[in-house]
């Protein structure tokens, strides 16, 4: 079995220390193989914040910790260092931005689709993330399992969010159809979403979305606690637990979502 623990927009700046320390102590008791962190690390791009979010790592079990970077991971209102280096302190501690984890049976493809002239937005770069799908593919081979992270996500729950959809899902949808990824790790909403993309896109064959709230910040919105996504894949099968915060407490288990393969791709039970 693979464990996969998925957090999103921890904000570190806006972090709840009493959060933080119950997810410490329930990634011990979990114990995932990988960690993979879907972007907003940190609340402002700050030293600091990054410093915390690095600090919070060392104190993570897991062998393997990825992360890709949030709209939140460079600098808003310093203009001169989001003009000129937005990303110094993304690549200072976390390095870089889109990567290739593999072990010769899964891949993990971490994509970037920030861009410092815009807000919020974000948009699969899709020459690149192609390159890395392929060297990806290639190192696992057809069978292997093949995921990836990217901050902004394909689909959202609450209506009010379709704005913050990736601008271009559909082709998006495609390229990860085309490289038959199996699971995409998001977040960026603070509302998990856990689906296949079956009645979401037309593909020829369909993947899991694991959408992610946030983990430990502040920022929650009303009705989705802070929370995180635990992943186990076993016997050809993948199961999606959402564990939610319960306040002065720890996080427990809210939803249960299980996928099996067919030909066509994932599919929901
Ligand atoms: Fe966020
Ligand atoms: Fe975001």
């Amino acid at each position: 079995m693979t464990r996969i623990l998925h957090i999103s927009d921890t904000h570190f700046g806006t972090e709840v220390p009493a959060v933080v320390e119950a997810l410490v102590k329930q990634e011990a008791t979990l114990k995932p193989d990988i960690v993979i962190l879907s972007g907003d690390v940190t609340q402002r791009a700050r030293k600091s914040e990054f410093a915390a979010a690095k600090a919070f790592f060392t104190r993570i079990g897991a062998p393997v910790h990825l992360a890709v970077p949030g709209n939140h991971d460079l600098p808003l209102y310093d203009v001169l260092t989001r003009s000129i280096n937005p990303y110094r302190f993304y690549g200072k501690f976390f390095g870089a931005r889109q990567q290739v984890w593999q072990d010769g049976r899964m891949a993990v493809v971490c994509l970037d689709a920030t861009h410092p002239l815009r807000h919020t937005r974000g948009e699969t770069k899709l020459e690149s993330a192609r390159d890395l799908l392929e060297s990806a593919r290639r190192a696992i081979g057809p069978n292997g399992l093949l995921c990836v992270a990217e901050h902004q996500p394909l689909d959202v729950k609450m209506p009010d969010d379709i704005p913050e959809i990736l601008m271009n899902p559909g082709a998006t949808a495609k390229l990860f159809s085309h490289y038959r990824v199996d699971i995409v790790f998001s977040g960026h909403v603070h509302f998990p979403l856990i689906r296949d993309t079956h009645k979401l896109f037309r593909l020829p064959r369909h993947f899991i979305i694991s959408g992610a709230g946030t983990a430990v910040s502040r920022r929650t919105r009303s009705n989705a606690p802070n929370s995180f996504n635990l992943v186990d894949i076993k016997d050809g099968g993948v199961t999606i637990a959402l564990h939610v915060y319960q306040p002065g407490g720890d996080f427990t288990i809210a939803q249960q979502a299980v996928f099996s393969r067919e030909d066509s791709g994932w599919r929901g039970a």
